[in-house]
């Protein structure tokens, strides 16, 4: 696919954690309600895709991603109403919803579940994966779960083990009974059927695991930190025959028109790309692509990563990149304040569809939190490192005002984790009244981006700047060429170009100096500066 024609690859994705985005009935968890008061804010942000984390019914173990019914809304987000009222908000601002869909496990107070434990005979047994013990006693194997200790517990009543990756309270689904997928694909059916436009799959690779539940091998680089580090993941993640899998549910999605599927997957290259199909049949649309939340912050390893993603990407597939999400750190917290714009103008110039985390747009920070006030189950199982994997600082309530709980909340509400010390001044109002904020950057880059069909879709190529700490590159083709300056560095630096026209227009610059004609030879970035500039049509790039 070169041209980029459809929604899901000019269209900019926005995530919102629903409990933290807008409260509105004074119960300290944001809400549906909250969200659609919202939606002119998000709408004035250029974003055109919402992504809300999981909004079902669940005993919040995992924040939502236990699920206990697939098919309904949790009261404390709203009623099936708002959720109606939502879509059709959405859509007639003319954006797209997706939902966050979890079939890997469910909550163990799903009636799936239930039914499960309740007796070995019981016809949804083997729905979830069973084991006995381990002929000396103890668990079937050495699997472990993300979240610290083993990926087993042992359920008295029935002698027997089942798995789970993340919590005792997500036990996995065994996708390799025939009955799963079609009730996950019925699922799925309920929302497709009501128009939302897709869903963003929780950890899609993981969907089967090793059918001879063998012993995972030592990871022989482990550090010595993380419990899940410690072994190589190759029977519970990536599995080969996942994909047959995976096709059938992007073909299930593909009996409504125009929706997206995208899959949750850390993964290098090589295994990341095969997530898009092959001929056997298309599997996701936009297998997440990761790499700018884990790389160095540095302008050589960055344009690496970008080249060799696009070397890697099929001929029919369309790339993707991702800046942030609920389970890594905030960006501005990772590259620092400065650094966080010029990692906005990468994304939202590089080739293929954007996704950004709620907040980021104002520079938003991680919070950080004693012990006593942390709710992440990772964090609380593994209190030692806790500050390492703890997930609530990137998921503190949205900063939107002055006033009492940052507007999240109504004043005298205690919001289900705090604010951020310095919200008073640093929100959403403040950066709306002030024309050179982070917040009046991105949503410049982002009108740009929809203005310039040479963002949108056009060409990629990289360029040696002459200099370390900048990546340059180009996009769109010699008719209508954008060239692209980042400085990673906290100093000016002067790139040489190999580009034969002497100037060029700025159109957008990270410090919001309006736009102007300038000398591409004497051309000097400030100190994390980005540029996107146009060239001249003719005689500029070879
Ligand atoms: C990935 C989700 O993004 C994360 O938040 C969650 O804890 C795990 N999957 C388990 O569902």
């Amino acid at each position: 696919m070169s041209a980029a024609a459809n929604w899901w690859q000019t269209g900019i994705i926005y995530q919102v954690y629903p409990r933290s985005f807008q409260d509105s009935n004074g119960d300290g968890v944001g809400d549906l309600a909250g969200i659609i008061a919202r939606l002119n804010y998000l709408h004035s942000l250029n974003v055109d895709i919402l992504w809300l984390s999981p909004i079902y019914p669940s005993p919040m173990h995992d924040f939502g991603y236990d699920v206990a019914d697939y098919c309904a809304i949790h009261p404390l987000f709203g009623t099936m109403a708002d959720f109606d009222r939502l879509l059709a908000e959405v859509h007639a601002r003319g954006m797209r919803l997706l939902l966050d869909l979890v079939p890997n496990h469910s909550s163990h107070l799903h009636p799936w579940f239930i039914a499960s434990r309740s007796a070995r005979d019981d016809p949804r047994r083997a729905w979830y994966i069973w084991r006995d013990p381990a002929p000396g006693g103890g668990p079937p194997n050495n699997w472990l779960s993300h979240f610290g200790g083993p990926a087993w517990t042992f359920d008295e009543a029935s002698g027997q083990y089942y798995m789970h990756q993340f919590l005792p309270q997500q036990p996995e689904l065994n996708h390799r009974h025939p009955e799963v997928l079609p009730a996950i694909l019925d699922c799925m059916r309920f929302w497709l059927d009501k128009g939302v436009d897709g869903f963003r799959v929780d950890v899609i690779g993981m969907l089967l695991k090793d059918p001879l539940f063998r012993d995972e091998p030592e990871n022989p680089s482990w550090n010595g930190v993380r419990e899940y580090q410690r072994l190589l993941h190759v029977h519970t993640a990536n599995l080969p025959e996942v994909h047959a899998l995976i096709r059938r549910m992007r073909a299930f999605l593909d009996g409504w028109d125009d929706r997206l599927m995208i899959g949750e997957l850390y993964l290098p290259n090589a295994d990341l790309v095969r997530y898009y199909g092959d001929e056997q049949g298309a599997e996701c649309h936009l297998p997440f692509n990761f790499q700018l939340i884990r790389a160095p912050w540095d302008a050589a390893v960055v344009r690496h990563l970008v080249d060799a993603y696009e070397a890697a990407l099929p001929r029919h597939a369309w790339p993707n990149w991702v800046l942030g999400n609920h389970d890594q750190k905030r960006l501005a917290s990772r590259v620092g304040s400065r650094q966080a714009r010029v990692a906005h103008m990468l994304l939202l110039t590089l080739r293929g569809t954007p996704t950004c985390y709620y907040g980021d747009e104002i520079g938003m920070l991680d919070v950080p939190l004693p012990l006593a006030l942390m709710q992440d189950p990772p964090a609380l199982r593994q209190p030692e490192i806790a500050h390492l994997v703890g997930r609530d600082p990137q998921r503190t309530p949205m900063q939107w005002d002055a006033s009492a709980n940052a507007g999240f909340a109504a004043a005298g509400v205690r919001p289900w984790l705090p604010l951020a010390p310095d919200c008073g001044a640093h929100n959403v109002a403040r950066q709306l009244a002030d024309p050179s904020s982070a917040l009046a950057f991105f949503r410049a880059m982002s009108a740009l981006r929809r203005a310039e069909p040479a963002l949108a879709s056009g060409s990629y190529r990289s360029l040696d700047a002459g200099k370390p700490d900048v990546f340059a590159y180009l996009r769109g083709d010699p008719g209508n060429a954008l060239l692209v300056l980042l400085n990673f560095a906290a100093e000016p630096r002067c790139p040489v170009l190999p580009l034969s026209c002497a100037a060029a227009d700025l159109l957008l610059s990270t410090t919001m100096t309006p736009p102007r004609r300038v000398s591409l030879s004497q051309l000097v970035l400030a100190a994390d500066e980005g540029m996107v500039l146009r060239l001249p049509v003719a005689g500029c790039v070879a």
